[in-house]
């Protein structure tokens, strides 16, 4: 069944391996099938819920866009685009923003980890970063939105904020609840110095995260540096509980060599970390090299980049400028 599919990411430099094998791999292989409608949006007014530096956003926008590019989507079969192009996701999220209870908003765990302590200094625009996100993927009637596990929480809350716009203004059907697509055992990837964290952009260790424009020196040295514990790596996935480092490493593994977790344990069973670690870093710089080799590449190329982003965003507002305009009359403007 063909699928339209929707994702984001955010232009907030960094990026890693866990976006890659949590999000970006998945587009790559969904874009790949001829059957989906494919649009990857570059949700450059998502990273504005913290400051940015104006030069570097405008460079994080471009790195994103090659990102998608170097790691195989094709613009010419999905629309690549930044969101800041298209009004109608302003203008969406802030419809939707009036019929959203502050008790879902509240709810929110990403919220909490993001504002941290002082939450009355985090913008208002953190807080309601998720009706954006909603107003994004139901502007184009997505059916499936490749996602990371982070982000499961957010479509639940646009499937709710869907059936409630097509109740509260009687138009059944009208906006499209999701399904998200988020891979099984690979969709959390931890940080490479506590298997209990996230692998994130805003950790201030460097050697936490493999970042997609890593040097083949620095993928080496990040993986042997990577926190194992003092048991052999065992055969049963079962007898990988509590051991989050163990299960990171070869849940990577197993990610980046398309397969599963078991089979990697056929393979490692018994054996030493440094052997899992030899392989997985000559597996990492076979995957990843190639693809920061030519984001470097695509990186300097302005006019390429921007007239993908130009020619995607030209489309995407046909899509969406014709939702809104819906929107706009369902609710009496
Ligand atoms: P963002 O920019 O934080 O992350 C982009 C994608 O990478 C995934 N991801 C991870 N997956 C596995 N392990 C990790 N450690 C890891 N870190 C990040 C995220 O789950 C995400 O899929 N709100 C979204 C962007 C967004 C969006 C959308 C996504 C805006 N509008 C509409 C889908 C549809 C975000 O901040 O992702």
């Amino acid at each position: 069944m063909s699928k339209k599919i929707f994702s984001g990411v955010q232009p907030t430099g960094n990026l890693h391996l866990g976006n890659y094998l949590g999000a970006i791999k998945n587009f790559v292989e969904l874009s790949n099938d001829k059957e989906n409608e494919c649009i990857f949006c570059v949700v450059d007014l998502h990273a504005i819920t913290v400051r940015q530096d104006k030069d570097q956003l405008k460079n994080n926008i471009r790195e994103t866009a090659a990102t998608f590019i170097a790691s195989g989507i094709n613009p010419s079969k999905s629309i690549i685009f930044n969101q800041s192009k298209v009004h109608a996701h302003a203008e969406g999220s802030w419809i939707l923003s009036c019929m959203s209870p502050m008790g879902w908003l509240n709810r929110m765990t990403q919220f909490k980890e993001k504002a941290g302590k002082d939450k009355e200094k985090a913008s208002v625009g953190l807080y309601i970063y998720p009706i954006l996100m909603a107003s994004d993927i139901l502007l184009y009637d997505a059916t499936h939105v490749p996602v990371g596990d982070d982000q499961k929480q957010h479509l639940e809350l646009t499937r709710d904020i869907a059936q409630k716009f097509n109740k509260d203004f009687n138009c059944e059907d009208f906006l499209k609840p999701p399904e998200p697509l988020i891979k099984k055992n690979f969709s959390r990837i931890m940080s490479l110095k506590d298997g209990s964290k996230k692998m994130s952009k805003s950790d201030p260790s460097d050697l936490s995260r493999i970042n997609l424009t890593d040097t083949k020196d620095q993928i080496i040295n990040k993986i042997k540096r990577a926190k194992t514990d003092t048991f052999p790596i065992p055969n049963e996935v079962q007898k990988l509980k509590d051991r989050p480092e163990a299960e990171n490493l070869l849940g990577i593994y197993s990610s980046i060599s398309n397969q599963s977790l078991t089979k990697t344990l056929d393979e490692f069973g018994g054996k030493n970390f440094s052997d899992l670690k030899n392989q997985l870093a000559e597996t990492l710089l076979s995957k990843i090299s190639p693809i920061s080799d030519e984001i470097k590449k695509l990186i300097n190329d302005h006019d390429y980049l921007d007239k993908i982003l130009l020619e995607g965003a030209d489309k995407a507002e046909v899509i969406a400028g014709k939702k809104i305009r819906e929107m706009k009359k369902i609710i009496g403007f």
